[in-house]
């Protein structure tokens, strides 16, 4: 007798959780907003290899650019929905006409088993949910398309260098030129108009630019990402008059580093000709 309620009870509750899911029974994913996200390749890499004794990166030949990490639709004040057609898998013979450019643009940082493991995660957690809803990115080749257009449009290589925020040669000793957050957010919402989401990682007490988040609706027109959630805690700060969306740590400036002598000790060579040269700036200015 027992057994037979308790069936009933678990029965009841997964029929009831499936419609409250994300994916209503013959109907689109319903999403408010889509997230387009780069990142930066060194600062993943740290991650990654902070993550596990074998964690090795593969870099692509331009280390020194932002690189996409995906198009992802969410709801706002919630993650996801994701994974919205589980039959739906990711097929590389799909993308093989961009696949060199997904190798460079879309790179796949963090080694891990399977060859295309992180384009078909993409594609089988986000996009699978975007692509029922916006015809612009309706299949595997036109969803992995645009994001490497919007890459080639927004770039943060372009929009933070333009802004005079470059990366810097960082060591585990030396750090030159960290950027504040307010500097970041500023360079992004002067060029784009909207407020982004600026993620960090932390290492050796310091703040590591990691991920940059823009948002967009559902005909890829720039909407604030304010009210958006992600596995980060991402919550607004006010900073030197600015609201920003951020895990950054407010009070700490940002390490924006270059690939050159990443993880290496520091050629002193160039330390003592870079502290010239800043000392010189800085008299000559
Ligand atoms: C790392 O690699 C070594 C050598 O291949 C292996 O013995 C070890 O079990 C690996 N560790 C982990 C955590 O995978
Ligand atoms: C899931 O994807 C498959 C393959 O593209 C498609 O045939 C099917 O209609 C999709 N299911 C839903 C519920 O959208
Ligand atoms: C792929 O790269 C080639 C060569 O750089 C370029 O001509 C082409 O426009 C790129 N395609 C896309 C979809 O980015």
């Amino acid at each position: 007798m027992l057994k037979i309620s308790l069936f009933y009870v678990v029965v009841t509750v997964c029929i009831g959780l499936g419609y409250v899911g994300p994916v209503l029974a013959g109907g689109e994913p319903q999403w408010d907003l889509l997230i387009f996200t780069q990142r930066w390749p060194i600062t993943v890499c740290l991650d990654w290899e902070s993550k596990g004794p074998n964690h090795t990166c593969a870099m692509s030949d331009k280390p020194d650019e932002w690189k996409v990490h995906g198009i992802w639709p969410t709801r706002l004040h919630t993650m996801g929905p994701a994974f919205c057609n589980k039959t739906w898998h990711f097929d590389p013979e799909e993308v093989r006409p961009i696949e060199s450019n997904l190798t460079e643009k879309w790179t796949n940082i963090e080694i891990e088993g399977a060859s295309y493991s992180f384009w078909a995660h993409e594609w089988n957690k986000h996009g699978t949910c975007a692509a029922p809803v916006v015809e612009a990115i309706n299949t595997q080749l036109k969803y992995f398309t645009q994001g490497l257009k919007l890459l080639s449009m927004y770039s943060m290589t372009d929009i933070l260098s333009s802004a005079g925020i470059i990366p810097t040669y960082t060591s585990y000793y030396y750090y030159y030129n960290s950027y504040s957050l307010a500097d970041i957010n500023r360079a992004i919402k002067q060029r784009l108009g909207v407020n982004p989401v600026i993620e960090c990682r932390e290492f050796h007490g310091k703040n590591y630019l990691f991920e940059l988040r823009v948002c967009f609706n559902k005909h890829f027109e720039f909407e604030n990402c304010d009210g958006v959630v992600t596995s980060d805690d991402i919550s607004k700060i006010f900073l030197e008059g600015d609201q920003i969306l951020t895990n950054c740590q407010p009070d700490n400036y940002i390490v924006y580093p270059l690939s050159d002598n990443f993880g290496k000790p520091p050629n002193m060579l160039y330390v003592q000709l870079y502290k010239f040269i800043e000392w010189l700036q800085w008299f000559t200015l």
